[in-house]
């Protein structure tokens, strides 16, 4: 057995040799001292036994998470359903929201592959007229709620190894966007490393195994890992609003949505909008084995995708937007006895380096990345709760470099939604056939955060004729 050069690396060696991973030491004798502690620290934050476990599902194909599934409808309270609750809910929320008991949860550690960003997505310019990014978006957003409820709302940034630096460091030189940088926590999320067909890991560099950040459910491991779970209840919060970075059309601790969670006792709660068509690429909230659940579109089977009630419409129709609420016990109630989620793999295409030390891009899917998914965490409650929203007020992700959810797309979505609300203060704005607004229009949430803000300034143009920005 190879020696370490730091004798209190000694025992990861030999967990890489019990585990039978030795070929990470592959370029041990063409390392300098300080790459070879700095590949037994990797090392140390492995953990081998689920890697084992993962890996050995894998390879024989006994992966847990695709057994049998028995689908059914869940509840979900409808747009039309939501009438009659709304105003009690907005109170609930807005009391709630004065009090200080919620906290915004951004997660932003995902590397936006799709995009093709050279970037952390949060940095990419969105919007319409300014070109602001999504970060500065979003924080803007949450200093007008802030500024509404007379209490700025504490904000969790969750990211990864890959964009933590650039992302604090955007931040930090854009002076946190006017946000009180003593009310901003960044912290990062976990690493995981992925594997060849043959369960064994894989070298990026002679002295780096390849990592991925560990999807998007490992936020909530890393809320309680990390320490912002000790900071919220410190700070007396109960709630907490978790979004993703790429939704420009986001409505952040949005009152009504955390009056609904309270006022149903729910432990997590999904924003759902109506699929636009049975085969959309969206996870649909439905009863799983009797609970309420999500099942991604490439689970879902053609018979459910296509399923329709007796009066014709879609029997799986209430598509995640990816909005939740958890309450801050449930969270920890996740985290207690180890994290619970289980983890999902994806065959990807993932360079590395061969024998000979060079670096290969291959065409094939060569290797399996492991990820955890948020939405899991439904299975976990007690009790859970559906709202549906309308997709053209609250959804518009940024996912592709081109056509659907992409950024042509979703300036389009923000130019309709600012028109739509001018339209609502009696303002004749251009669109074409299709209806999409025509001009470039941009409303600083600042000055409205949404239509009804906006009927009580006072704006004196009648009609929009060029390009707008409103301040
Ligand atoms: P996506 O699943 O859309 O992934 O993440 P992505 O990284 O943005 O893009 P692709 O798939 O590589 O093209 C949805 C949200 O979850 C976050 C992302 O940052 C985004 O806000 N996420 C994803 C994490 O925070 N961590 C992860 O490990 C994965």
């Amino acid at each position: 057995m190879i020696q370490s050069p730091d004798v209190k690396y000694q025992q990861e060696i030999e967990r890489v040799y019990e585990f039978d991973q030795e070929q990470v030491f592959r370029f041990w004798d063409e390392l300098t001292k300080h790459e070879k502690i700095e590949l037994l620290k990797q090392i140390s934050t492995i953990d081998f036994k689920l890697m084992s476990k993962l890996s050995h599902d894998v390879v024989n194909n006994t992966d847990e998470i695709s057994s049998e599934k028995i689908l059914d409808i869940a509840d979900i309270i409808s747009l039309n359903e939501r009438k009659e609750e709304e105003s009690e809910a907005l109170k609930i929320g807005e009391n709630l929201l004065r009090q200080g008991k919620m906290a915004a949860f951004l997660v932003s550690g995902g590397q936006g592959t799709r995009l093709g960003y050279d970037g952390p997505k949060g940095m990419y310019p969105v919007t319409p007229v300014k070109r602001k990014s999504l970060f500065q978006l979003h924080t803007e957003k949450l200093i007008a709620t802030g500024n509404k409820y007379e209490n700025q709302i504490p904000w969790f940034i969750m990211t990864s190894e890959t964009n933590h630096d650039q992302t604090v460091k955007f931040f930090k030189q854009s002076n946190y966007f006017g946000y009180d940088e003593s009310n901003i926590v960044f912290f990062n999320q976990e690493m995981i490393p992925a594997v060849d067909k043959n369960g064994k890991f894989i070298l990026d560099a002679k002295h780096h195994i390849f990592t991925n950040p560990n999807g998007h459910g490992g936020s909530l491991n890393a809320l309680w890992k990390s320490g912002a779970i000790e900071k919220m209840q410190l700070l007396g919060i109960e709630y907490i609003f978790y979004f993703q970075v790429d939704n420009v059309l986001a409505e952040i601790c949005d009152p009504v949505y955390l009056g609904y969670h309270v006022k149903h006792g729910s432990e997590m709660s999904n924003k759902v909008v109506r699929k636009a068509f049975p085969a959309e690429k969206m996870g649909v909230i439905c009863k799983i084995n009797g609970k309420t659940g999500l099942v991604e579109y490439s689970d879902l089977p053609e018979k459910d995708m296509y399923a329709t009630n007796p009066d014709g419409s879609l029997k799986y129709w209430g598509g995640s937007i990816a909005i939740h609420i958890f309450d801050v016990d449930f969270v920890i109630k996740e985290n207690t006895g180890g994290f619970k989620l289980p983890y999902h793999v994806a065959h990807k295409s993932i360079p590395y380096l061969n024998e000979n030390g060079e670096m290969i891009k291959p065409q094939d899917m060569n290797g399996i990345k492991f990820e955890s998914f948020v939405f899991d965490a439904l299975l976990d409650t007690e009790k859970s709760i559906s709202v549906e929203v309308e997709r053209n007020q609250e959804f518009s992700p940024l996912k592709n470099k081109e056509g659907l959810d992409s950024p042509k797309t979703v300036k389009q979505d923000l130019c309709n939604l600012y028109g739509g609300w001018l339209e609502s203060s009696g303002i004749e704005v251009p669109k074409d056939k299709a209806g999409n607004v025509t001009t470039d229009i941009e409303i600083n949430p600042l000055f409205a955060l949404n239509e009804a803000d906006l009927k009580n300034k006072n704006i004196t143009v009648d009609k929009v004729k060029s390009d707008l920005y409103l301040e």
